[in-house]
């Protein structure tokens, strides 16, 4: 069946822009995406919005719909209630390139903040075995797309700009938790955690969890595990001591 609906559609560059209103025809099965297409195709052909898979897998349609962070091409109009006016708007928390496209690469400088997998030097190639428990730890977290949806959400960073320098944000927690929880990485990763990724602005909301199209679970497994190793290490007397007498 085919409906017109009404949607309002961030249009703009930089800081300046507003919700322009179309009615878009609508049919059964479609998603955000197919809707935002045939906006392309009909009336605004120079619509700027970000996408390639349109399967939910290469994280590039993000973007909020109704307020809410989610993957447009993953989003059913059929979720909506009938007559319900769709608001899109690029995500919040980095700048707008133009209309729903946004610049992310507040992300990638993060992602090369991640001091890499330190191997034991000691260990042959070949020879390094690794117990299933470990390798489905991982495994969890390597789901992640990059859709930047959960970075996107985090009150530390959406609304203090500030903020920025010092916090990571889930997606590079989460890693640093990841390669923190490999056996075979040496790094210690913990203090940097703390004090340079900013472990400690996360007050465990779980917004990054509930907006993740992966559904992995980032605050349970990785950064509640991560905050409780940081504290090991804070509270362990050894570390105490050896931090008192210039050791650490
Ligand atoms: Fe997206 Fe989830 Fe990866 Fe965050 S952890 S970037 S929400 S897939
Ligand atoms: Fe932010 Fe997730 Fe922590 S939303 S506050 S990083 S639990
Ligand atoms: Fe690839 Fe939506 S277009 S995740």
């Amino acid at each position: 069946m085919t409906t017109k609906r009404t949607f309002r559609v961030w249009r703009g560059d930089g800081g300046d822009g507003e919700l322009a209103q179309y009615e878009v025809e609508v049919n059964e099965g479609e998603v955000v995406l197919d809707i935002l297409h045939r906006l392309q195709a009909t009336q605004a052909p120079d619509l700027a919005v970000r996408w390639n898979c349109k399967a939910g897998k290469c994280g590039s349609c993000s973007m909020e719909i109704n307020g809410r962070p989610r993957l447009s091409c993953m989003t059913r109009m059929s979720t909506f209630a009938p007559g319900e006016t769709i608001t899109i708007t690029p995500m919040r928390t980095f700048p707008v390139i133009r209309d729903l496209v946004c610049d992310v690469s507040f992300n990638y400088q993060k992602a090369r903040e991640i001091p890499s997998f330190t191997p034991d030097p000691a260990t042959a190639p070949g020879d390094f075995r690794m117990a299933q428990a470990d390798v489905g730890r991982s495994q969890e977290f390597r789901k992640c797309i990059e859709c930047f949806l959960c970075n996107n959400v985090c009150h530390v960073i959406r609304d203090h700009e500030e903020n920025k320098e010092h916090f990571s944000g889930p997606r590079y927690l989460m890693r640093a938790a990841e390669l923190e929880m490999h056996p075979e990485d040496t790094a210690d990763r913990r203090k940097v955690a703390q004090e340079e990724f900013g472990l400690g602005y996360c007050n465990i909301t779980k917004c990054c969890t509930e907006v993740c199209p992966e559904n992995i679970k980032i605050t349970d497994n990785a950064l509640i595990p991560l905050k409780e190793r940081v504290a090991d290490r804070q509270y362990d007397p050894l570390v105490w001591l050896g931090t008192k007498i210039g050791l650490r």
